[in-house]
């Protein structure tokens, strides 16, 4: 009983990893498909490694399926050029997709079978596959399988106009069939969170970003020109947006009302981009050089909303209660507080919700007092509006910019990431 104790309990670590540079959609990394925007990134990583060590695993995601790769995770270590030996495993939670690969790897540290995990993730929205209708690649397969001309004559004559329709991937909740920017409209408006203060939200994330960027806070985060000539940092802050900038911009998704709120503006652009971390016990950072920045992984949660009633991206309003309340945590207790940004009225509802004590106690089944959340240690380098989205990629992107923050100011960090299919995983990290 004791030796199971002590391996549940043994401390787990995150250490921050490098990522490429975020672009928007058809930008500077469009010729760049989900592969190969990894391999610069855990070959970079790898860098930060003890000659003769290396990882027991590499966990990695991508949210937009190819057809061409399953098992990303082994595609891209295999393209890295890297010791075939280490197994690989990929791991998709939308959004949270890299949050989950290190908290995947993290659990089985706890168990006792890893010491030391790459972790990460990336998406190429500019490499996405179109595919065809099921009767249409059904009619392609058999002219592959190629049983002579008049097989394929009659083959071609079975094709029917509903054939043609293309399957065009879209951001939308299969169950639904509404995409992520309508669901978080219906947010806004049952929370009442207004497009002024959307707006405002937004702005602050730039400039945040763009202060990050300028005091160099991101310099050793992030791949430089070397590796992606013409690319000297995130392409998407905008040192030039403002107030009345964010004001002009038309509805992105309901366009008809004349009540939409979200904009291009004030929601996270479709991006690329891929970023790394590394998840290690004691014994595994021993197989990595100092002074990688690293911070104690102590918990975390993942939870899920009844979208119908909830709303889409509110289960991080469910998930961080429960960690804080299993943690004896209040919400002043957590010093930096890193949230993704699928869009400014996501991050919003997710803020009145936590504040609600009515949302606590229907929903959450929390009695703890938890306090106010302190919205001025939300993101202080900028978050997922202004950086950029690449869904694989986001979890491993907040993992490592928190370390690196935790290990400046000291204290603790919550993790949030809200995903597609009302899910939201949560992680909190305490500085060593
Ligand atoms: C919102 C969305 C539809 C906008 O797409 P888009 O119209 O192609 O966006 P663009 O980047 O071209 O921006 C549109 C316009 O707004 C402007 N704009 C965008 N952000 C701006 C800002 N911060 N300040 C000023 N102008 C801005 C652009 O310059 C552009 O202007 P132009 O038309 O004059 O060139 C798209 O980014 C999207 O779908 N985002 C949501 C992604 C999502 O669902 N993620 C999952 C989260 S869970």
């Amino acid at each position: 009983m004791t030796a199971e104790k002590d391996v549940r309990d043994r401390e787990v670590f995150v250490v921050s990893g490098p990522r490429t540079p975020f672009a928007k959609i058809d930008g500077p990394l469009a010729q760049l498909d989900a592969v190969a925007l990894s391999v610069p990134v855990v070959r970079a990583a790898v860098r930060s490694l003890h000659p003769r060590s290396g990882p027991d695993a590499i966990v990695w995601g991508t949210v937009i399926p190819s057809l061409a790769v399953s098992n990303i995770a082994r595609e891209v270590w295999l393209d890295a050029g890297l010791d075939p030996s280490v197994p690989a495993l990929t791991v998709v939670q939308q959004c949270a997709t890299s949050l989950a690969a290190a908290t995947h790897a993290a659990a089985q540290m706890r168990a006792g079978r890893l010491e030391l995990a790459l972790c990460g993730g990336s998406e190429s929205m500019s490499q996405t596959q179109i595919g065809l209708s099921r009767g249409m690649s059904r009619t392609l397969r058999r002219l592959a399988a190629g049983r002579g001309p008049t097989a394929a004559l009659r083959t071609l004559g079975q094709i029917r106009p509903r054939d043609l329709r293309l399957s065009l991937p879209s951001i939308k909740e299969r169950t639904t069939g509404m995409t992520m920017g309508d669901h978080a409209e219906v947010m806004a408006k049952d929370w009442t969170i207004d497009r002024g203060t959307q707006d405002r939200y937004a702005l602050a994330s730039h400039e945040k970003a763009v202060a990050a960027w300028e005091s160099g806070f991101y310099d050793d985060l992030v791949l430089t020109a070397e590796t992606f000539p013409g690319l000297e940092g995130d392409a998407i802050p905008r040192p030039d947006t403002s107030r009345e900038k964010l004001g002009r911009l038309p509805p992105a998704f309901d366009r008809r009302s004349g009540q939409g709120t979200l904009t291009a503006g004030n929601s996270s652009p479709l991006t690329d981009g891929a970023a790394a971390c590394w998840v290690a016990t004691a014994a595994g950072l021993a197989g990595l050089e100092e002074p990688t920045p690293r911070a104690r992984l102590i918990d975390w949660e993942v939870a899920a909303v009844d979208i119908d009633r909830d709303g889409l991206l509110l289960a991080p309003a469910l998930a961080i209660p429960r960690l804080l309340a299993r943690q004896r945590l209040r919400y002043e207790d957590i010093d930096l507080w890193e949230v993704h940004e699928a869009f400014a009225a996501q991050v919003l509802c997710t803020i009145a919700a936590l504040n609600s004590r009515a949302w606590l106690r229907e929903r959450v089944d929390v009695e703890a007092e938890l306090g106010e959340v302190p919205v001025d240690r939300i993101n202080p380098n900028g978050g997922s509006i202004a950086l950029g989205h690449p869904f694989g990629a986001t979890g491993a992107r907040i993992l490592s910019q928190t370390v690196k923050q935790l290990q400046r100011t000291g204290g603790r960090a919550l993790v949030s990431i809200c995903a597609a299919g009302g899910l939201g995983h949560v992680a909190l990290l305490e500085a060593v």
